[in-house]
């Protein structure tokens, strides 16, 4: 090592650069639009000193080679590319977390959002101090471009929820458009729930303090090429984050929906029970048997659904799955019967009977169907998997994870 470097910090030694900006890119099947995107970004941010981001979850459709291609005409282009992992929200935060720069943007690359107002949104972050500024859909000069009037209302729906847990006022907390400061990332970054789409919503949530929060509008286009990822599994993505932070990560995630969805059966119970039995007069016991069927195989496929989107049985596996739910089930309601009648007959209060004898059933079907029904192979599993697995196979859905 030459003499002057020994003792200088690796600043001083080595000629370094004044990074305005990175600008982290997500990709899932995007080949189609990553050349573009990058040709916009440049002319945006022609200027400043600025690095952009791809961070590739292995897309079949070759997106990583043609980030690739990329980068070996231009030295400012970088690319993660993840393999057997999926996830917005974590492609994200590796993506923060692999720039040196001070000043960090995430944006989706299917040219949805206008690149053109970041050089405005970081000059508001400087300026006005803030810890992160939020591309939004619905603030001056926003709009929500031509959605469905059904993608309106869940918009609007999710931001109302989001509150709860973000205890900010956002007019788009959904957004997935941001510039932050990887100081105030850095804060957040091991308090996030890492799973979904929604990182906006999860890095406010996980902030110990009041973030310094802007806002600039714009207008979200269309898409030209390529497919959105939004389904349903983001919408239980996004209940399990919400969760999470409500909780406080007291309890698992997991149980709290699958009791969640145990309660809908509950009601499920009652609204067939009294179709039956009160309208169609049936005899109690058949109708309640199959009351009490029809909200268990309810709530099978919505845990499915939902609870265990990471584990979803599919094709023949689904129905000795139903099979081995209806049986642990069915224990757990006869366990429910008995523990409360016997804590009844030994003098405690109905209510208290009740309870207990409802917990221990909940925590029995939880922990049997955990252990027996969704541990089942399932069929084509990295196929199945892949498209809807956010989190890493066999991690608590509790801790932190990125
Ligand atoms: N690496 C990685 N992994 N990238 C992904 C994944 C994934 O699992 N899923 C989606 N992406 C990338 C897409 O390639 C795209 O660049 C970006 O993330 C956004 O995905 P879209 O599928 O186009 O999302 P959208 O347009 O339906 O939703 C947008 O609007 C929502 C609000 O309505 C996004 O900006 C969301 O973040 C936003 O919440
Ligand atoms: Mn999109």
């Amino acid at each position: 090592m030459p003499q002057n470097l020994q003792s200088a910090g690796p600043a001083e030694a080595l000629p370094h650069r004044n990074l305005d900006l990175a600008v982290v890119l997500p990709t899932f099947n995007e080949r189609d639009n990553v050349a573009e995107i990058t040709a916009r970004l440049s002319a945006a941010l022609a200027g400043l000193d600025f690095e952009i981001i791809f961070v590739d979850d292995d897309s079949p459709d070759g997106t990583a080679e043609m980030v690739r291609s990329l980068a070996l005409a231009d030295p400012g282009i970088r690319l993660i590319q993840r393999i057997g992992r999926r996830g917005l929200s974590s492609a994200c935060i590796e993506g923060i977390l692999a720039t040196p720069a001070g000043c960090v943007a995430v944006m989706d690359a299917d040219l949805q959002h206008d690149e053109r107002i970041l050089p405005q949104m970081l000059r508001k972050l400087r300026g006005e101090a803030l810890d992160i500024v939020v591309a939004t859909r619905n603030a001056d000069g926003g709009s929500m471009s031509d959605f469905s009037a059904k993608r309106v209302f869940l918009s609007g729906l999710g931001r109302r929820i989001s509150r709860l847990v973000t205890r900010c006022e956002l007019t788009d907390p959904m957004s997935g458009f941001f510039l932050l400061r990887r100081t105030f990332f850095l804060e957040v970054v091991r308090d996030l729930h890492g799973g979904g789409f929604k990182i906006l919503v999860d890095m406010l949530a996980s902030s110990r303090r009041p973030v310094r929060v802007g806002e600039t509008g714009y207008t979200f286009r269309n898409r030209i090429h390529g497919k959105s990822k939004l389904d349903v599994n983001v919408i239980g993505e996004y209940l399990f984050l919400l969760l999470n932070k409500l909780t406080g990560g007291a309890l698992p995630t997991r149980f709290v929906v699958f009791t969640l969805v145990g309660a809908l059966g509950l009601l499920v119970n009652f609204a067939c029970l009294s179709l039956l039995f009160v309208r169609m007069h049936l005899g109690f016991a058949a109708s309640q048997t199959w009351a009490t069927f029809t909200a268990m195989t309810g709530n099978f496929f919505l845990n499915n659904l939902i609870t265990y989107r990471d584990r979803r049985l599919r094709g023949g596996y689904v129905m000795l799955g139903l099979l081995s739910f209806w049986l642990a089930c069915s224990f757990g309601a006869w366990a429910n019967v008995t523990i409360s009648g016997s804590l009844l007959r030994s003098g405690a209060h109905w209510y208290f009977a009740a309870l207990a004898g409802t917990i221990l059933s909940a925590v029995w079907n939880y922990s049997v169907s955990n252990l027996f029904t969704w541990q089942m192979p399932q069929t084509n599993r990295a196929a199945a998997a892949a498209p809807i697995r956010a989190l890493d196979p066999g991690t608590d859905l509790n801790g932190p994870r990125i």
